[in-house]
Order: structure tokens, then C-alpha cells, then sequence
């Protein structure tokens, strides 16, 4: 397959043609997901939770980033990589943002980064934008705020709400961002906030009439413990979880009934060295 890049992005988007994203935090989950030909492989904060056994995504630090994503760079060989700057590391300047993107560039191996903001991150996108960086811009529910948010709440529900969401997609635009990834947004709002823009969005749970599709890859396989809460827009593709589960069980059981390992999975030795031994 050949190597994704923005213009692969743009042409697929002129052609009307849904953008695959999928996250990765390591090297196997990078590598099924542009082994399945995903366009797009995403180093989302959502690892903090998912691979770090974090409360949120707000913990994680722009190193651990960092590291997932030099693993998950090793992985992929065509998809186009984008990371999540984490929270602390772009808010306070767009000098600070800029110094961050820089970062995932040359230390974490990424093509792109994300941040979560509309409007009122313009000027750092721009920064960044103009440095030769793309940046997607992340607007409608936007974890790292879930505090002022009032917590993971479906966004631009009200006319104002919606207002604002294309607000916020048009000065992002406006800034730089080469796409814009909506998140928990009425489709018929997501779909007019799609048409209104000249680049593609990637949604996630907000309907089909995004220009691409997200979704966190441990949630969209099954490959989380019981209890994880789920969001309503998690379609569930496979049952790692408890594939991997049965497996370590019947591992567990053989190795108590001593069927594991049976002379197949051992090492031969003559019998003449055995005899020479056991004197
Ligand atoms: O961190 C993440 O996984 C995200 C999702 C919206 C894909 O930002
Ligand atoms: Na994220």
C-alpha cells in the first residue's frame, strides 16, 4: 500500500469517499491498523485510559505520549499519523503549542497533531499550521474540558449550541486545521457543519454524514475488561477481550493438569545422553 498523505486525505474527501481513522497506542494495535488499511492512524489521549489504566485522559504527560507513539510509528508503514497534544502541553501559548507539535514530529515519529479547541484556539493552530505541521482541531465534546463541560455530554443539542459548534469549525478552518474531528454531535448537525466546510471532519458519534469516521480502537474490538462504560456511539466489531481471556483460562487449566506442555512443545534428547546422565 502506498504511503497516505494529506493530498491521498483531500483527494479521498473531493471524492465524496468516507476517511478511516482508527487509534493505535503501541506497536500491535499500530500495526493491525494500517495493516487493515486504515487512512488515518490516530496516538489519541484516550490511551491514558485505555492502555495506562488512568482515571482520564487529563493525566497523561507529554512524554508518555511521546513513547506510544514512537512505538506505534514503528508499526505503520503507509497511514497518516496524527497524536493528541495532551492537556498542558498547548494551552498557555501557541509558542508553548508549537514546541509541543514539534516534538510529536521529531520525537514521536507523527505527521500531524490534534488539539481540542474551536474557536478560541485559533491562533495556536495558525502557529502551528504555518510551521508545516497539520493540525486537526477537535471541537464538540472535547474530554480534556469535560470539567466545564459539565462532564461527557452531547454537544451542539441547542440552536445555540449548534451555532456555536459551527463557529467554532469555521475559525478553526479559518486557522489552518486541515480537518476537523467532531465528537458527540447530532448528525444532522454534524452533517450541515460538513457541508459548511472545505475541509474533511472525522466524526465520532456523530453520525454518517461526517467525511470520515474515528473510533478508539480497544473499544471498537472488545478489548477491554468487564465494567468498562462504553459510550453509546462504541459499535463493537470483535471480542478480543474475551478471546484472550478463554485463552489465558485454558492455558491456566493445562498447566494445573499438567497438559501443558505436552512433548510437542519440548526439546529431545538421545537416549544414550540419558543413560550417560542418570549414572
Ligand atoms: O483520544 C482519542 O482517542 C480521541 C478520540 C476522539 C478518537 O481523541
Ligand atoms: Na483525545
Amino acid at each position: 500500500r502506498k504511503k497516505v498523505t494529506i493530498q491521498t486525505i483531500q483527494n479521498l474527501y473531493k471524492k465524496n469517499e468516507p476517511i478511516t481513522v482508527l487509534t493505535a497506542s503501541d506497536f500491535p494495535s499500530g500495526h493491525v491498523a494500517d495493516t487493515a488499511g486504515m487512512e488515518i492512524v490516530l496516538v489519541g489521549d484516550s490511551l491514558a485510559m485505555v492502555a495506562m489504566g488512568m482515571e482520564d485522559t487529563n493525566e497523561v504527560t507529554m512524554d508518555e505520549m511521546l513513547l506510544h507513539c514512537r512505538s506505534v510509528n514503528r508499526a505503520v508503514k503507509s497511514a497518516f499519523t496524527i497524536a493528541d497534544l495532551p492537556m498542558g502541553s498547548y494551552e498557555t501559548t501557541p509558542e508553548k503549542a508549537l514546541t509541543s507539535a514539534i516534538r510529536m514530529v521529531k520525537e514521536g515519529g507523527m505527521k500531524g497533531v490534534k488539539l481540542e479547541g474551536g474557536a478560541e484556539m485559533a491562533s495556536t493552530i495558525r502557529k502551528i499550521s504555518q510551521a508545516g505541521i497539520p493540525v486537526m482541531a477537535h471541537i464538540g465534546l472535547t474530554p480534556q474540558r469535560q470539567h466545564s463541560l459539565g462532564g461527557f455530554r452531547v454537544q451542539g443539542k441547542s440552536a445555540a449550541g449548534a451555532v456555536k459548534l459551527l463557529r467554532d469549525a469555521l475559525a478553526v478552518q479559518k486557522a489552518g486545521a486541515c480537518m476537523v474531528l467532531i465528537e458527540a454531535v447530532p448528525p444532522e448537525i454534524a452533517e450541515i457543519v460538513t457541508r459548511r466546510l472545505s475541509v474533511p471532519t472525522i466524526g465520532i458519534g456523530s453520525g454518517n454524514g461526517c467525511s470520515g469516521q474515528v473510533l478508539v480502537q480497544v473499544d471498537m474490538l472488545g478489548n477491554f475488561p468487564e465494567g468498562r462504560f462504553l459510550p453509546k456511539f462504541v459499535k463493537t466489531y470483535a471480542d478480543v477481550w474475551g478471546e484472550a481471556r478463554r485463552g489465558v483460562e485454558a492455558y491456566r487449566e493445562e498447566v494445573k493438569s499438567r497438559a501443558f506442555p505436552s512433548v510437542g512443545y519440548t526439546y529431545p534428547v538421545s537416549k544414550e545422553v540419558l543413560e550417560e546422565f542418570e549414572k
